[in-house]
């Protein structure tokens, strides 16, 4: 076979490793990838939101199947326009994507199919955001733009004062453009947090191994939330919890979307938060977590081709339930200086011959950029996912920091806390 993946980040990177490792495929491209998936595939200069170049680019090589890592595409129908070429592209086609492109979707959703969420309000007039938060009792709230902003549209707020200045952010100085145009307000919960990451061709469900993400920039989860810092999985979920995730979340997820009329095929992604009154929806994705995606792939011991394929042609009940590595698995984001605000790119990256990567240590390449013949630059906010796997947690950090300890770059910062029990 000869498989497309899309997009170029250390998910995307992931991906390759795991689907090379497939004897079902005989070619592999990325686009538009990066130097890690350059090791493993052809990358292809066509860009993950070209959906007509990712088509035409298809169609020429006689694709057998595209997958589809970012939200972007997705969310814009790259799905749907691979289906009008009668090309198969794993992924929810636009109208599911909604689940993640519309945080006022997802919440409505959740209001009419009775998922367990936070309570919510939905505004898009700044004046009458303010005058929300001026008439109730003060406290902790969460504000979030509606629409994509790449992990960085929620702001967790103590109080109004702050919600206010989250608020014009979005609905007057527009920092995430149209993004921002509606605000989401939510209550603020509290409790740990999980992702769940599911694979259903819109009747059958299969669950991945529940996996832990830690969001904010600094240890202890200070600071700003980024798109992901580091992730632990498997995550030890009590039985309870976990058979309530599955029949209060997950499957209802899956078939409110059916009676919406809104079929979903692909990763549906629950960002959940474990209270004491048991798991809330924080949100849903429309894909794999990154970097969840990293360590789960390094677990996951059954082929991915043939799961990809089967959602993708609504034949899931066909396969056999994935198998995983029983070890535990530790990811450690290296990011650039200033991330998630601001940062420079172009520094070198060196120390990544020393790594000895190998099945239970991997470096997987985001925000990387290479010349022919030249060294590895910094390209983005986050660098790399150091991933490791390990007999148990201590392991695994202690494998996965031990190659952080030998990379380096100008401006380089990590979380040291993923996998340590929680303050
Ligand atoms: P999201 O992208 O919607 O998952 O939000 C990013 C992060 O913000 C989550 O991982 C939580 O840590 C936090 N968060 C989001 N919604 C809430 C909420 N309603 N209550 C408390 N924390 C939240
Ligand atoms: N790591 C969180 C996400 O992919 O949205």
């Amino acid at each position: 076979m000869k498989i497309l993946v899309v997009g170029s980040g250390g998910r995307e990177h992931a991906l390759c490793w795991k689907i090379a490792r497939s004897p079902l495929v005989k070619k592999l491209y990325c686009a538009p990838g990066n130097p890690g998936t350059a090791a493993i595939a052809d990358n292809v200069p066509v860009n993950a939101d070209d959906i007509a170049g990712l088509v035409r680019f298809a169609k020429k090589e006689g694709i057998d199947l595209t997958v589809i890592g970012p939200e972007g595409p997705l969310c814009a129908g790259v799905v749907d326009a691979f289906t009008k070429e009668k090309l198969l592209c794993f992924g929810p086609n636009k109208a599911a994507a909604e689940l993640e492109g519309s945080k006022t979707f997802a919440r409505e959703l959740c209001r009419k199919h009775r998922l367990p969420g936070p309570a919510f309000w939905v505004f898009e007039d700044h004046q009458q955001a303010r005058s929300f938060l001026d008439n109730r009792e003060d406290g902790p709230i969460v504000v979030k733009a509606s629409g994509l902003a790449a992990g960085k549209g929620v702001t967790v707020c103590k109080n109004s004062a702050e919600a206010k200045a989250a608020a014009a952010e979005c609905l007057e100085k527009r920092r995430f453009g149209e993004a921002g145009s509606k605000v989401v307000f939510e209550e603020c919960l509290q409790g740990p947090e999980v992702s769940i990451i599911t694979l259903t061709d819109g009747q059958t469900i299969v669950p991945l191994e529940p996996a832990r993400d830690h969001k904010p920039v600094f240890d202890g989860d200070k600071g700003p939330n980024t798109g992901g810092m580091g992730v632990v999985t498997p995550v030890n979920l009590m039985p309870r919890m976990a058979s309530q995730i599955e029949s209060q979340i997950v499957f209802p997820a899956v078939h409110a979307m059916n009676r919406e009329g809104r079929r979903y095929q692909g990763f549906l992604y629950a960002g959940l938060m474990l209270t004491q009154q048991g798991p809330r929806v924080l949100e849903f994705n429309c894909r794999l977590g990154d970097p969840e995606t990293q360590p789960l792939l390094m677990r996951l011991t059954s082929d991915l081709v043939p799961l990809l394929l089967a959602t993708a042609e609504g034949r899931l009940d066909e396969l056999e339930a994935p198998v995983w590595d029983k070890r535990v698995a530790v990811c450690v984001v290296a990011c650039s200086g200033g991330y998630p605000g601001d940062f420079k790119k172009g520094f070198p990256i060196t120390g990544l011959d020393r790594v000895d990567a190998g099945d239970d240590l991997q470096v997987f390449h985001a925000g990387t950029a290479q010349k022919p013949g030249g060294d590895v630059l910094t390209a983005g906010g986050r660098v790399l996912a150091v991933t490791a796997l390990g007999a148990d947690i201590e392991a695994a950090r202690a494998r996965a920091y031990a190659a952080l300890g030998k990379i380096e770059f100008a401006g380089m910062h990590y979380r040291k806390d993923i996998g340590l029990p929680r303050q």
